[in-house]
């Protein structure tokens, strides 16, 4: 395909997504004015808001930067975990934090529940529905919960006191004892509070599942720390717009275990910083900034001062600011209300507030990107909006983003893996914003070029179709990409098609090149023509 055909092709494309999303934008802004779809019966199914389909043209950019992601993160020891895209709704709670946005508001949770237990029909129907109950709870398609572990335990004992069912085992429900019947009803109770169903999150960030998996698959036994990077989808339910989605992409890393070293917070940022570097993103700048712990001495103590700050402010502050005096006055520091910012600047900062570890420690993180060449500027209102960071915390914006630039946040949280069960741990890590790398890159004119066939084989007559499936073979098992219409095409429609799909070589089989075994290969670029047997053909290719 030539440079102008390529040009054509991804402006089609473009004109498509871009009329694509206008149309979805006037109906979200005003759903009366929207053009009518499809009539009801001939329904026209469209992606959910703020989710969206990534095309050909964009998915290679895509691969290209995941492929990296692998071949950097592996060159630092890193190796990859997939964790599952669903966990239970607690340990999002616990692990971002109940306070939060994302928790508070944004996740999308749903009960993952059995059907209501059945009434047992008979005497010996009980017996059996209590032995079911038991085995549900044990492979956990009933929540184990103290509560429903209490209500079988009750059942269990009713029923094995059993002296009141004795001979009427057999019995129907209407024919049992008055006495029996009471007994039942206890039963039935204790069945109905049992609770059928587990709170499940599609996940909205991927730290506390990697730290869950850490405590679950005893990887503290490992060499430490434990290097783990993921990629795949994360929801959240955000107000979409440009660079944010409800489903969105994460490329993360979190290193688990080993000690607090400021080289380590060091050497994940160097690696991020690397990663970036190779994707060709342009205009990064790295912010980092320190937090401190949790101490009177430290953030508590800085904490406290900045609420007693702000209520004297409270009166210029905005609602959200003024709410979070109370429930996280950290957070005020993330405003971006105009007319806060000359308040926010006067504030007490925390740098100045940190306890003597928290200060060396920074200062040595910052002494160790120097060292790695790695630029940086410090961003004393950096807080972040999750509950379990600590010390160092950092962020990296990229150009071509508009609002929503930050394409990448991280930073350490060496509490998180004992507040979800496991023992004391360090941890620090990343998520890169994977649709937002792909804006910025597209953004500054980068796409992998588009990648055509190597070989179109044009084929005409019978013959000459056997011949082509097994060319198609032997080439594509040489690792060529070969495109082999599934119909006969003309000389020149086959010539034609061969061009638009982009392929470099058209390969013509037709009765002369059968019976002489030469086979013609045409480059499509130039035109020239040459006859090759089918191992001169492979070889060539091959060659270039
Ligand atoms: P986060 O700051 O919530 O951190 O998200 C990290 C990145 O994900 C953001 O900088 C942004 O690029 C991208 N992102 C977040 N929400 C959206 C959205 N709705 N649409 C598009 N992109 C979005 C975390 O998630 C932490 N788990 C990072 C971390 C790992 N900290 C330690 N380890």
């Amino acid at each position: 395909m030539s440079d102008q055909d390529k040009a054509a092709k991804r402006a089609q494309w473009e004109e498509i997504n871009r009329a694509k999303a206008a149309a979805k934008q006037k109906e979200q802004d005003a759903p009366e004015n929207a053009e009518p779809r499809a009539s009801a019966t001939h329904k026209q199914f469209q992606t959910v808001r703020g989710t969206r389909d990534l095309l050909p043209l964009d998915t290679a950019l895509w691969n290209h930067v995941e492929q990296t992601a692998h071949e950097v993160f592996g060159t630092f020891g890193f190796g990859e975990i997939r964790p599952p895209i669903f966990e239970a709704t607690e340990l999002f709670a616990r692990g971002v934090g109940g306070d939060t946005d994302i928790v508070g508001k944004e996740m999308y949770t749903f009960v993952d529940r059995l059907e209501k237990l059945p009434n047992p029909s008979s005497l010996e129907a009980y017996g059996a529905f209590i032995e079911q109950a038991e085995e549900l709870i044990a492979t956990e398609e009933l929540p184990a919960t103290t509560a429903n572990r209490l209500a079988l335990d009750r059942m269990k004992e009713i029923w094995d006191q059993g002296n009141v069912f004795k001979g009427q085992d057999e019995a129907p429900i209407e024919k049992v004892d008055q006495e029996v019947l009471e007994e039942l009803h206890t039963i039935v109770v204790l069945k109905d509070s049992m609770e059928l169903g587990q709170s499940i999150s599609l996940r909205p960030e991927a730290t506390a599942s990697v730290c869950r998996a850490y405590i679950e698959h005893n990887m503290q036994q490992l060499p430490q720390p434990v290097k783990l990077y993921y990629m795949g989808p994360m929801f959240r339910r955000e107000r979409p717009q440009k660079g944010r989605y409800r489903q969105f992409y994460q490329i993360g890393a979190e290193i688990l275990g080993g000690p607090d070293a400021p080289a380590i917070d060091a050497e994940l940022i160097e690696m991020l910083m690397t990663f970036f570097d190779k994707c060709g993103l342009q205009g990064t700048e790295l912010s980092i900034n320190s937090i401190g712990h949790a101490a009177d001495n430290c953030r508590r103590g800085y904490v406290a001062k900045l609420r007693e700050e702000l209520l004297k402010v409270k009166d210029k502050l905005g609602t959200d600011s003024q709410r979070r005096i109370e429930t996280n006055p950290l957070r005020v520091l993330d405003s971006k209300l105009e007319h806060e910012q000359p308040i926010i600047a006067t504030l007490p900062r925390i740098a100045d507030h940190l306890c003597d570890e928290c200060k060396t420690h920074y200062a040595a993180v910052k002494r160790d990107l120097d060292l790695r060449g790695v630029k940086y500027h410090e961003n004393w209102r950096l807080v972040r909006g999750l509950d379990y960071y600590m010390r160092t915390t950092f962020e990296i914006t990229a150009q071509g983003l508009g609002s929503q630039n930050a394409v990448c946040g991280g930073g350490r949280y060496d509490g998180l893996v004992e507040l979800l069960g496991g023992p004391p741990t360090k941890g620090i890590g990343f998520a890169i914003g994977e649709d937002r790398l792909i804006l910025s890159l597209q953004e500054g004119g980068k796409a992998p070029a588009e990648q055509g066939p190597d070989v179109f084989i044009a084929w005409m007559g019978q013959n000459a179709y056997a011949t082509a499936i097994r060319a198609a073979k032997t080439l594509r098992s040489a690792g060529f990409r070969v495109e082999l219409p599934a119909t006969e095409l003309k000389f020149g429609k086959a010539l034609e098609r061969a061009s638009k799909l982009g392929s470099r070589f058209a390969l013509i089989l037709g009765d002369n090149e059968i019976q002489s075994g030469e086979w013609t290969l045409k480059n499509l670029a130039n035109a020239e023509q040459q006859k090759l047997t089918e191992q001169a053909l492979l070889e060539y290719l091959q060659k270039l």
